[in-house]
This record gives structure tokens, sequence and C-alpha cells, in this order.
């Protein structure tokens, strides 16, 4: 905790965990400290980053405006896997936000971070500990294997619970989720956008993908040619090279996906295969979200 208090000061990179997957850490207010963030991730400077606040009161000192409704859903889901997108402070560095108006802030559910927050007493912009257009980190050993020690220190709060990023939500009004995430839009009484909308800067289409080609499958898809893995959850015949067996609950499956991905994609196989579920549920919809963009059709 010491010597990440220390990084973070002479403006260096710290990974810290969340309920959600682990962030690449930074001051949020020092311009240099969020460019090694974009410069380590290679990061297109066209996607904004979430800030992250120990609490509302911190989370004030980052916007402009801070609407009775922000207030509301602070309360009710913070410390929590909710970004909240809202008009920004003059101060905020202009690299934060991609030069935009709007700024996103989230205040996370790990007492690790929560008190690195606390402790370093300002806000620390966070993107997912990985290189711009991989898989999301969810151990803290994913991270060391993305970023030499000199470069991040990672703070190790084990395995991540919520396994797949938080829901960012346009407060409004209109309340719109630009990324669906843990908490549904109806939880939020709030609507879903396009993925393409322009509200929503850095959904880049290919995204949360591993280096390995990596398709989206119905079970009557199944087999298919070379060495595969297969992500199901339940095995099909014949047998895969390697058969990565998920759970058949939506929170269950999204706190394991990331590193059945990771895993998959280490194995050195031809292709990896995933089976999408076709149940209802906005856990599973969020779940489609980021499979999408993690492979491309089998098909075409
Ligand atoms: O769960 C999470 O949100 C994780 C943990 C570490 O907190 N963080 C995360 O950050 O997923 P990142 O950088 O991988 O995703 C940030 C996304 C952007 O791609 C964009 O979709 C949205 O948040 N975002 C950030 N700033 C925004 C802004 N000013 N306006 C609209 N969307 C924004
Ligand atoms: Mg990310």
């Amino acid at each position: 905790m010491t010597e990440a208090l220390a990084r973070l000061a002479s403006g260096r990179l710290v990974a810290f965990p969340t309920e959600t997957v682990y962030g690449l850490g930074a001051d949020a207010l020092r311009p240099e400290a969020v460019e090694r963030v974009f410069a380590a991730k290679g990061r297109p400077a066209t996607n904004p980053l979430i800030v992250h606040v120990a609490d509302a009161q911190m989370a004030r000192t980052v916007v402009s405006h801070w609407p009775p409704e922000a207030e509301r859903l602070a309360a009710r889901f913070w410390p929590g896997p909710l970004t909240l997108v809202l008009p920004r402070a003059p101060h905020v560095p202009d690299a934060v936000t991609a030069g935009g108006d709007l700024v996103a802030v989230r205040c996370p559910d790990h007492p690790l971070t929560l008190e690195l927050l606390r402790r370093y007493g300002r806000p620390l912009v966070g993107p997912s500990a990985n290189r711009s257009g991989g898989v999301s980190p969810t151990t803290a050993e994913h991270v060391r294997e993305e970023f030499p020690p000199d470069e991040v220190l990672v703070l190790d709060g084990g395995p991540c619970r919520g396994g797949i990023e938080s829901t960012v939500l346009l407060v409004g009004p209109p309340a719109v989720v630009l990324r669906p995430g843990l908490i549904g839009a109806a939880e939020l009484g709030a609507s879903v956008s396009g993925v393409s909308s322009p509200a929503s800067p850095g959904q880049m289409d290919r995204h949360y993908a591993p280096a390995t080609r990596t398709v989206r499958i119905a079970p009557e898809d199944w087999p298919l040619p070379g060495r595969v893995a297969l992500l199901a959850r339940e095995p099909l015949s014949p047998a895969p090279a390697l058969l990565l067996e998920m759970p058949s609950d939506p929170a269950g499956y999204a706190e394991q996906l990331y590193a059945r991905l990771r895993e998959a994609d280490a194995a050195g196989m031809d292709l990896i295969a995933v089976v999408v579920p076709t149940d209802e549920g906005e856990l599973w919809d969020a779940l489609r979200d980021r499979l999408r963009r993690a492979t491309t059709p089998v098909k075409g």
C-alpha cells in the first residue's frame, strides 16, 4: 500500500482490484500520469477513461453538475459496478474525457481499492488493466502477464467477483445505458443505447478479444475443424481438444468468462469457439455484448 501510494504520487501506474475487473490506476488530475495509462495500454486517445472515486463527495469534485438523480443512484449503487456519465469539471484533463464535455465516474466495491482511494485522497483513472483491445484481467496474475513490474505495480486483491465491466449510464435525462454490465437497465430505470451511438465514445466494436481467432457458435455448428478450445455450458460430441465448461447461471458465467478466454488463448489452439447462451435476461444480454465484441460469427 505504501509503495502504491508513492508510485501514484510520482505520476506512475498502480493496478488495483475491483468487484468487476482489475483497473490500471493513475492520478486522474495529472495529465502526464493519464498519458502514461494510454501509452502502457496502447489505447487510442479517442477512448475516454473512467474516474474512480472513494465516495460521492469525491465524485462531485470532478463534475460541474451533480444532479439529484446522481445522488440517488450513488446512494443506492455505490460502492458498486455502476459508472455515471455527467458533465465534467473544467480541471479534469482533456485526455481523461477524450476531449468531450462529459466525464465517467464510479466508486468501486473493493476494500483494498477503497482504502487506496481514501488514503491517496484524489481520484484515479482506471481502465481495465490489459493492453487495448484484449481481454480484461480478473486476477492479479492476469495483470502481471501484461505489464512489467517496474511499469505497473499490482495490488493483489484476489479474483474479481463480478467478472465483467461496470454498467455505464449516461445520467441524462433521459437516462441511457451506454455499456451494459452487471446492473441492468430496468433496475436503473434507463433505456439501452444502440452500440454505435455517438453518445458512447470508446465503444469500439472489436474489444475484449483473445489473440487466437475466436468465433461464436450455436450447438448445431459443432464440430469445427482443427484443434479447438470450446467454451460451453454442456459438453458437445465429438469432444473438442479442450473443453472449458461454463457455469449455467449468468453471475457465475460472468465471473469465469475472461479467465476462461485467457486460458483458451494460452492453450495454443487453432480456434476458440464459444457456444453463445440464448437465455433471456439483462445479465445474459450484457454477456452476449461482451461475447459479440470478443468474437466473429463462425459463418460468413
Ligand atoms: O468495471 C469497470 O468499469 C472497469 C473497472 C476497472 O472499474 N473499468 C473499465 O474501464 O472497464 P475501460 O476503460 O476498460 O472502459 C471505459 C469505458 C469506455 O470505453 C467508454 O465506453 C466508457 O467507459 N466511458 C468512459 N468515459 C466516458 C465518457 N466521458 N462518456 C461516455 N462513455 C465513457
Ligand atoms: Mg477495457
